[in-house]
């Protein structure tokens, strides 16, 4: 999401509640939910979810509370008026297609146009770029026997997506469909809604689903919506011993982010401060490398032990001449896992920058590692490499004391 969609919601759920004669199916629900976001709304099955959906399009009429979409109250709205804010702003996914058997790929992704009054030429011109954009060019003519469930959960989507409304209802649009289909079409719904910026409010009973699709989730029990929050949140910062519970099995390598588990990078100097100061930082944490810094904290580079001695040795005062551009960079959004495959053949730890290539903090294997482990990783120091140095303490110790290779303009320029 983009700082200028955060700022608005498109749709507000205010006290919302329903009563099925005496069970309470929905209890005293409220939210927003922003434009262009992906708001998941996650629960077992007979919490409510699908109660709750209903009212938010107006097929359910509240016992309580209301709903606003796009500015429009729609509780007690007409009939008629009600099909307009739903034409205009709302359609929906359903878990099991509801594909009309008898038309083709096309007719059905057309379909919704088609009701709406559309010509018939730009209603297959744009069912055409629909069918493109959900992958199924090639199949416009096969009826949905013909096809897969993941394929007739596309057209199921494509038929949604072509009545161009700002905001789909998708009611556990792909619990019906084989684990690595289901994969491929919530990475695919990720991608679509970042093309076309819809707002999607995604229903679902799996928690590994909600965690991935979700920027936020509310997590329902019995009715009643009991945390929102991002994943991360509802992860680390569970409102109650019952998300705690549920959470507890989640595949965190997808959900935590770089974000959570760096640390402040202790081996680091700035550009400026010079071999000698680099030299001394490695001595006493103990690392063969450390990281290099231009103005305002940008990062510049690595540089290496070896390297950094030479120069000390030498004289030579201008760290730039040995930066290496060897460290892996992310920034503090990148998933777990997507960083246990970037640190594999690295010995550094990945550099975190911000989105002005500032350094922001270092992530070392061993708190990546224990991450994936949920472990604690408070062993103190934690040098910048787990590989030994190649250079002895001692050696760098002697050469920091030369009295030949004092060069006094540059001590203690990092400090
Ligand atoms: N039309 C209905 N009439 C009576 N009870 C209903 C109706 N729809 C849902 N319920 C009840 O409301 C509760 C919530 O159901 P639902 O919203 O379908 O949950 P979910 O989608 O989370 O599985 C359940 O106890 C269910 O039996
Ligand atoms: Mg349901």
């Amino acid at each position: 999401m983009t700082e200028s969609q955060q700022q608005s919601s498109i749709l507000t759920a205010t006290g919302l509640g329903k009563t099925f004669g005496k069970n309470r199916a929905v209890i005293d629900a409220s939210f927003d939910v922003q434009r262009g976001e992906i708001f998941v709304v996650m629960g077992l099955s007979g919490s409510g979810k699908s109660t709750l959906i209903r009212m938010l399009n107006g097929l359910l009429e509240p016992t309580s509370g209301s709903v606003t979409v796009a500015g429009t109250t729609i509780s007690g709205l007409p009939a008629a008026k009600l099909r307009e804010v739903r034409k205009r702003s709302v359609s929906m996914v359903f878990q099991h297609f509801a594909l009309l058997p008898h038309r083709t790929v096309i007719d059905n992704v057309a379909y919704g146009l088609e009701i709406q009054g559309v010509a018939k030429a730009e209603r297959l011109e744009r069912a055409n770029t629909i069918i493109r954009l959900v992958g199924l060019d090639g199949r416009q003519n096969s009826l949905p026997s013909q096809l897969s469930g993941g394929m007739q959960q596309r057209v199921g989507l494509g038929r949604a997506l072509a009545s161009d409304t700002d905001i789909l209802l998708m009611d556990e649009a792909f619990s019906a469909l084989d684990p690595l289909i289901r994969r491929e079409m919530q990475e695919q719904l990720i991608e679509l809604q970042s093309e076309l910026g819809k707002t999607i409010i995604f229903i679902t009973h799996d928690l590994n689903e909600a965690m991935f699709l979700g920027d936020r989730i509310a997590v329902m029990r019995d009715g009643r919506i009991v945390q929102i929050g991002t994943p991360e949140e509802i992860l680390t910062d569970p409102a109650n011993d019952y998300v705690a519970q549920f959470v507890q099995d989640v595949d965190r390598a997808r959900v935590l982010t770089a974000a959570s588990v760096m640390e402040p990078a202790r081996s680091v100097v700035t550009v400026t401060a010079g071999p000698r100061a680099a030299l001394r930082t490695m001595r006493d944490l103990q690392s063969q490398a450390t990281f290099v810094l231009g103005r305002d904290r940008t990062f510049a580079g690595v540089v290496r032990d070896r390297d950094v001695l030479r120069q000390v040795k030498r004289g030579e005062t201008d760290l730039r001449s040995i930066l290496l551009d060897d460290a892996t960079t992310v920034t503090s959004d990148v998933v777990i896992s997507e960083l246990v495959e970037l640190s594999v053949g690295s010995d550094l730890p990945i550099a975190v920058l911000d989105d002005r290539k500032r350094l922001i903090g270092v992530i070392p294997r061993v708190t990546l590692l224990a991450a994936l482990g949920n472990v604690s990783t408070h062993t103190g120091e934690i040098p910048v490499t787990e590989t030994i140095a190649t250079i002895t303490v001692s050696e760098m110790t002697d050469t920091l004391l030369d009295p030949t290779l004092l060069d006094p303009t540059l001590e203690g320029a990092d400090r």
